[in-house]
Parts: structure tokens; sequence; C-alpha cells
């Protein structure tokens, strides 16, 4: 099954793809994750990415669009992919149709994740997360077991420098501009559905799972 998560910054795509791409048994693929990791490792992708990255602008479509579909032609994506955070822009959802034809596939769910700004923002503020297994917590909602201790690998958790007020009020009016056209992008293509994200994590996953409720999960 391949499925795409779209939702704003702090909608929850991370808190819900862990758990749906574990159930769905598919690789889940985080551009944002890949992007931190290639940063953290000062790679030459890392090296371009991070200037788009640390200001809260989104990478370049082109270099995106390489990265994810060397991504999905590995071999654990044959079965099928949960996307976090990709496409983010129509262009970028142009691009892996024209992928996915060529191979005679297509997308089988779109979630969208609807969460108000100021929830986001109040989210966001409490967000700490691994970047050793890249856990998410939440000091509020969903918090770890020790201080800033991950309770999945023992990391130190974080709060990521994209979450400071100002980067992610440039995040939020990114979204609003590129990102959010993909909701009736993928309406009109059916197989969309609007997940109202700002129930507890558990009711969004139920949700989540009732719209899958035909499939094999
Ligand atoms: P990315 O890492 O994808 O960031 P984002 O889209 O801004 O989303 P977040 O990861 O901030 O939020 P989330 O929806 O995953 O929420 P989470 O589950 O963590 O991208 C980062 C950057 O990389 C971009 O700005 C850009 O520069 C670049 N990039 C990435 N992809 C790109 C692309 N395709 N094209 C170009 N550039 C790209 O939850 C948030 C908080 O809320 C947590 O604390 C969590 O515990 C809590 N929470 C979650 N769900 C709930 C709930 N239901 N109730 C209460 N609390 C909840
Ligand atoms: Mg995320």
């Amino acid at each position: 099954m391949r499925v795409i998560l779209l939702g704003a910054p702090g909608s929850g795509k991370g808190t819900q793809a862990a758990g749906l791409a574990q159930q769905l048994k598919v690789a889940r693929i985080s551009t944002g994750d890949i992007f931190r990791d290639e940063i953290t490792k000062k790679t030459e992708l890392g090296t371009r990415a991070d200037e788009y990255v640390k200001s809260g602008r989104l990478v370049p479509d082109q270099l995106v669009l390489n990265m994810v579909f060397k991504r999905l032609d590995q071999s654990d994506c044959s079965g099928g992919f949960l996307l976090d955070g990709f496409p983010r822009t129509v262009d970028q959802a142009e691009g892996l149709n024209s992928y996915l034809a060529k191979k005679s596939l297509k997308i089988d769910y779109v979630f969208y994740l609807d969460v108000s700004e100021d929830v986001l923002i109040q989210r966001l503020s409490q967000r700490r997360h691994c970047p050793g297994c890249q856990m998410v917590y939440n000091l509020l909602t969903n918090p770890p077991q020790a201080d800033s201790v991950c309770d999945r690998c023992g990391g130190k958790l974080i709060s990521r420098g994209d979450d400071e007020p100002n980067t992610l009020k440039k995040r939020l009016m990114v979204y609003q501009e590129l990102t959010s056209p993909l909701v009736a992008y993928y309406k009109a293509s059916g197989h969309f559905a609007a997940i109202d994200g700002a129930k507890v994590a558990a009711d969004v996953a139920q949700e989540i799972a009732g719209h899958l409720g035909g499939a094999k999960i």
C-alpha cells in the first residue's frame, strides 16, 4: 500500500507515521528526518539542505525529488511506503505521479491531518525529539518517562532548531502558500480523507484505521 500523510508543521504526521507504517508493514519515508540526518552527517546533500531547513524554507523541488526517487527505488519500498512530509508542492506531487505512472503504480490513500494554527504553535513549543531514533515527544501530551531521555533508545532529547518561534512562523507561512494547495489537488484525485488531527493521537490513529477498514492493516 502507498500512503501520503499531508498536514501542516505539528499536525502529527511523524507521530501517526510511526505506528501506521508498522501496521501497514511498509517503509516510512520522512523527508524532514532524512534531511536532518544528512545535515548531522554533513553529507553533500545535508550541506545543501541545511540553509533551507534552518530558515524554515522548502528545499528546492529537484533536490527533494532526486532524493525521494532514489529512496523509493530501494527494495524495502517494493511492498509499499508511507510518505511523511512529501510531497510538499504541486510540482513535487506531479513529479511523484510521473515516477509512479512509469512503474504502473498509484497512491492508495492520502490522509490530511487538519489542525488549527493555534494548536500547531502550542504543540511545537512543547515538542522534543530524539535525533538518534526520531521518536517524537510532547512535554504536555506525550512526555518521556525520564526527563530529556528517549524512552526507546536512551538518547538525549532535544528541541528542533526550526521550532524556534520565528522559524516556525516562516514554516507556517510556507505551508499555507506552497503546501496547502495539495489539499484540493489530492481531494480531486480520490482516495482522500480529511482527518480531525486535533483529537488525541490514539483517536487520530483510529480515524485513519477506520478509512483503511477495507484494506489490509
Ligand atoms: P519536517 O520534518 O517534515 O517538518 P514539518 O512538516 O514542518 O512537520 P513537523 O515534523 O514539524 O510536524 P509533524 O506533523 O511531523 O508533527 P509531530 O508528529 O512531530 O520538515 C522539516 C524541514 O525539512 C522543512 O521545513 C523543509 O525545510 C525540509 N523539508 C522536508 N520535507 C521537504 C519537502 N518535501 N520539500 C522541501 N523541503 C522539505 O507532532 C508535533 C508535536 O505535537 C509533538 O510534540 C507531538 O508529540 C505532538 N502531537 C502529535 N499529535 C498529537 C495529538 N493528536 N494530540 C496532541 N499532541 C500531538
Ligand atoms: Mg515530522
